[in-house]
C-alpha cells in the first residue's frame, strides 16, 4: 500500500496517537520544509506527517514553503496526502463544526512561490487543473468517514485567501457569488504543488467559524479554538480509516 502523508494543519501540529518511529531533516532545492518529517505509525499504519505551520505553529499562512514541504513528502516516498485545514464556513451546509472534503479550488492568493516550472525550462509546462483534488483518494476520505461513523460534508469549494488577517465581510460576499463555500489560507499553492509533483492530494477541512459578516460581531480566537479541539478528534479518527484503508 502507498504510504499516506498528512499535512497537519491549525490544531494539528502533532498527531496524537502517532507512534513516532524517526523524524528526518530533508532538505530540498527550494530551501527547508516547515519541520523535519515524522515517519511513524498511526492506528498500526505507516504514515508520514509534517505540520504545516512548523512545530510549534510559528509559520504564517503566506510564509509557508509550500515548494519545500511538497518536495520533501515525495523524496520520502509518499504518494498520496490529506493536507488537514481549519476553514471558515461561507454557505449554510459549512458551519463550524462541520468536516468537509472540498472537490474544488478558486485561488485568491498572490505573491507565493506556487510553481516548480519556471527554471531551467526545457518547455513551458502548463498542468491540467480542472480537478484540484484527487479523485481517487477523496473517495477513500469519504468511505473512511463512513465507517469511522464520522459525518462529513462531500464537495465544496474552497476560496483560498492571503491571510494572515480573516477576510472582510464584502470580500466574503464577493467569494460567496463567486461560488466558495469555504475559506482558508493555505489550500493553495500546496493542492498544485501536489498535481505539478504527481502527487495524489486531498483536503480534510474543518469548518471553524462563520466566515466575516456571516453572523453579527468579530470572529474570535476563542470560537475558533473550540471548534478545532473538538472537531480535530473526530478529523483524526477519519485519518486513522483512511491510513488504514
Ligand atoms: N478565513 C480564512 N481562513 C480561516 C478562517 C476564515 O474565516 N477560519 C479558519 N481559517
Amino acid at each position: 500500500m502507498q504510504t499516506l502523508g498528512i499535512i497537519g494543519g491549525s490544531g494539528l501540529t502533532r498527531l496524537k496517537a502517532l507512534s513516532v518511529e524517526r523524524q528526518e531533516v530533508i532538505t530540498t532545492p527550494y530551501g527547508e520544509p516547515s519541520a523535519p518529517l515524522t515517519f511513524g505509525r498511526f492506528d498500526g499504519t505507516q504514515v508520514v506527517f509534517l505540520p504545516r505551520h512548523g512545530p510549534s505553529h510559528t509559520i504564517p499562512p503566506h510564509r509557508v514553503n509550500y515548494r519545500a514541504n511538497l518536495w520533501a513528502m515525495r523524496e520520502a516516498g509518499v504518494e498520496r496526502i490529506i493536507g488537514m485545514a481549519a476553514v471558515g464556513g461561507i454557505t449554510p451546509p459549512m458551519a463550524p463544526g462541520v468536516l468537509a472534503v472540498p472537490d474544488q479550488i478558486i485561488d485568491y492568493t498572490w505573491g507565493r512561490d506556487h510553481t516548480l516550472y519556471e527554471a531551467d525550462l526545457s518547455s513551458v509546462t502548463h498542468i491540467d487543473f480542472t480537478d484540484p483534488y484527487c479523485a481517487g483518494l477523496r473517495s477513500d476520505l469519504l468511505r473512511a468517514a463512513r465507517s469511522a461513523d464520522v459525518e462529513v460534508f462531500d464537495g465544496g469549494t474552497y476560496g483560498a485567501t492571503q491571510g494572515p488577517r480573516l477576510e472582510t465581510s464584502a470580500e466574503i460576499r464577493r467569494m460567496e457569488r463567486d461560488g466558495c463555500d469555504l475559506v482558508g489560507m493555505t489550500g493553495m499553492p500546496e493542492a498544485s504543488l501536489a498535481k505539478e509533483l504527481g502527487l495524489c492530494y486531498a483536503c480534510l477541512a474543518l469548518s471553524v467559524n462563520w466566515a466575516a459578516g456571516k453572523e453579527d460581531g468579530p470572529i474570535t480566537m476563542a470560537e475558533i479554538e473550540r471548534y478545532l479541539e473538538e472537531g480535530m478528534g473526530r478529523a483524526r479518527k477519519v485519518l486513522a480509516a483512511v491510513a488504514g484503508a
